[in-house]
């Protein structure tokens, strides 16, 4: 039986159904629970007292982990990292590391596994089915903007002889017509998307460039703030499409928050911890973080889980494309795209990769 458990949380402890160990200040590991146990497929009794990067092998710099928890006393999360112990083959996990309470020195390392299957498989599924529904509205985008361009011509003749009721009736009709031939052409906005032409890339640059457009425009009631990282390396990306990402974030913001306006913020910041598994290999690097945080309403609820996917909209006129644009173009560019939101609170989170080595001394583009 492990001691430094105290006895009155150690029923706590033994019924905790995520995997824990208790770290002490040495890096050593003082307490494994029942279901670490099981997860790491070893005693407690054998693991207790070891060096926790001895047992537990995890791809991420763990020291430094430990180092900024006790530094910041919060936790810190390492999201899609690989944990195995040597024996047993690494698993994708997330990993949270927070203080004791009452001894900051010591940390509660917890180890939540990811249904593999099930996130990447649903991944894929989704992104199948946006493809087929994204390559159908093509065709269809295509078939209905001529015959629609004769309706809107027809309607714009007849309106030459008619007053009064009629005239407005031929208004609308060319009215929404133009509204049909724009989301046609957002809609064939996807099949013109070309392959990323990727170069090292000044985040900051196309960040401020989309802030400037923003700050003209649609998000002239905003009020902007930046929080940049400036020792943030060159992501590998292209420009313009990353322009086109960043636009459609701040625009969605923009029209959330309504005409009272509210605050848009952009931050920037450096996470080498996350990475991206890819098939059975280790994951590549995403460790450029760009969020766009806004205080209007947050995601409806019920569209929360769907936002990424085409034609979904929770605004009058809108097209629902913005954000699976946004998603096609990040996925294109190998990296992630996240987001957090509550009533008062966004977040996309777009994480992009580094420059590859080789090509590490590329001319920065624009
Ligand atoms: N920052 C945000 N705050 C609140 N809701 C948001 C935010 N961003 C997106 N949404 C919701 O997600 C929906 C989908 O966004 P998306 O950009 O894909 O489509 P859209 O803005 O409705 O239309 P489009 O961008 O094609 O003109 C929006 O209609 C809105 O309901
Ligand atoms: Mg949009």
């Amino acid at each position: 039986m492990i001691r430094t458990v105290p006895p009155a949380d150690e029923t706590l402890w033994a019924s905790l159904p995520v995997p824990a160990l208790l770290i002490g200040p040495g890096g050593l590991i003082e307490a494994v629970n029942p279901a670490a146990e099981v997860f790491l497929n070893h005693s407690a009794r054998s693991m207790a007292g070891a060096p926790v990067d001895e047992r537990l092998f995890i791809d991420a710099p763990l020291d430094e982990a430990f180092a900024r928890v006790r530094a910041s006393r919060a936790a810190v999360f390492l999201n899609d990292v690989h944990v195995g112990t040597g024996e047993k083959a690494p698993v994708q996990c997330n990993v949270q590391i927070g203080p004791l309470a009452d001894d900051p020195g010591r940390l509660l390392l917890m180890i939540e596994a990811r249904d593999i299957a099930d996130r990447l498989g649903r991944a894929q599924s989704v992104k199948r089915a946006a493809k087929s529904a994204i390559g159908m509205s093509e065709m269809l985008a295509h078939e209905i903007k001529n015959p629609l361009a004769g309706i809107t011509g027809a309607a714009q003749l007849l309106s030459m002889g008619l007053k009064g009721d009629d005239l407005e009736l031929t208004e609308l009709i060319v009215a929404e017509s133009r509204r049909i031939v724009k989301l046609l052409e957002q809609v064939e906005q996807f099949g013109n998307l070309r392959p990323p032409e990727c170069r090292a890339v000044n985040v900051h640059d196309v960040l401020d460039r989309a802030r400037r457009s923003a700050a003209v425009g649609f998000a002239a009631h905003m009020h902007i703030r930046e929080d940049y990282d400036p020792s943030l390396p060159p992501a590998w990306a292209d420009r313009d499409q990353l322009l086109q990402v960043f636009l459609n974030l701040l625009k969605n913001a923009a029209e959330a928050a309504g005409p009272g306006g509210g605050t848009l913020h952009l931050r920037t910041f450096y996470d080498h911890a996350l990475r991206l598994r890819d098939g059975d290999g280790p994951g590549h690097a995403l460790p450029l973080q760009v969020e766009i945080i806004d205080d209007g309403p947050g995601l409806p609820p019920d569209l929360a889980a769907d936002v990424f996917e085409p034609f979904v909209s929770g605004r009058e006129n809108g097209t629902g494309l913005g954000l699976a644009l946004v998603s096609k173009i990040i996925s294109d560019h190998a990296g992630w795209i996240a987001v957090e939101s509550v009533p008062g609170r966004t977040v996309f989170r777009v994480s992009l990769p580094r420059v590859p080595k080789d090509t590490a001394t590329d001319r920065e583009s624009g």
